[in-house]
């Protein structure tokens, strides 16, 4: 079977990723699943993602939202270069890029349905702040969680940390996805 090719703001996303040696974007398989799990949001539902990068994350995020402007999107990215750069693809109006830290900004934030953290804070640092920041019934989604990519014991302790960071919270019902460069969906149970 042959793989169509990606939606075609996605394809602009890597191509941008690309052309400004930016190596991070997420894989094609985090990608459609994204766009899965942003169909679902329901209608006035929010979406973080944590980490813009070049964007490739984010066009399969709008991708699985379609024309739908009943929900919104929100990235944060730390470095203003790279925010630039995902900002010069110029997003929807219910998109909003913002610059900054995501551990110092996500206390206020509110509560999201989808969250994708995908930046070394609010991931491998701060992972309790984007719990919190979980709405009930909403879903996390985490790539890079296969320690067997990674040679330095730095790197699998961190994986270790995060695996153990979501096995404490008890409110999270979890699927670890043998795919990619290893993926967790967590979704927070309705209290
Ligand atoms: C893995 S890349 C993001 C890729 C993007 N989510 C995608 O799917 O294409 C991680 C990004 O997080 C940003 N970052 C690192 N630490 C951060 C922090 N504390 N807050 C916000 N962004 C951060 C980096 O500058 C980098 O652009």
């Amino acid at each position: 079977m042959t793989t169509p090719p990606p939606p075609a703001p996605v394809e602009a996303a890597v191509r941008r990723a690309a052309e400004h040696s930016f190596p991070y974007s997420c894989e094609r398989v985090a990608g459609e699943l994204l766009a899965v799990l942003a169909a679902a949001v329901p209608a006035g539902g929010r979406i973080l993602e944590l980490g813009t990068g070049a964007g490739v994350g984010l066009a399969w995020i709008t991708h699985g939202l379609g024309g739908r402007a009943d929900a919104t999107v929100l990235s944060v990215e730390q470095d203003p270069d790279t925010a630039a750069l995902a900002a010069s693809a110029g997003p929807p109006s219910w998109v909003t890029l913002t610059t900054g830290d995501a551990e110092a900004l996500l206390p206020g934030l509110g509560r999201f349905d989808l969250i994708f953290a995908d930046a070394e804070g609010g991931k491998w640092s701060g992972l309790d702040l984007t719990l919190r920041a979980l709405a009930d019934g909403g879903v996390l989604l985490l790539d890079d969680m296969d320690p067997a990519r990674y040679e330095l014991p730095e790197h699998h302790r961190a994986i270790a940390g995060v695996r153990a960071t979501l096995a404490a919270d008890d409110g999270l019902v979890l699927t670890d996805l043998p795919v990619g460069t290893g993926i967790i969906i967590a979704t927070r149970r309705p209290r």
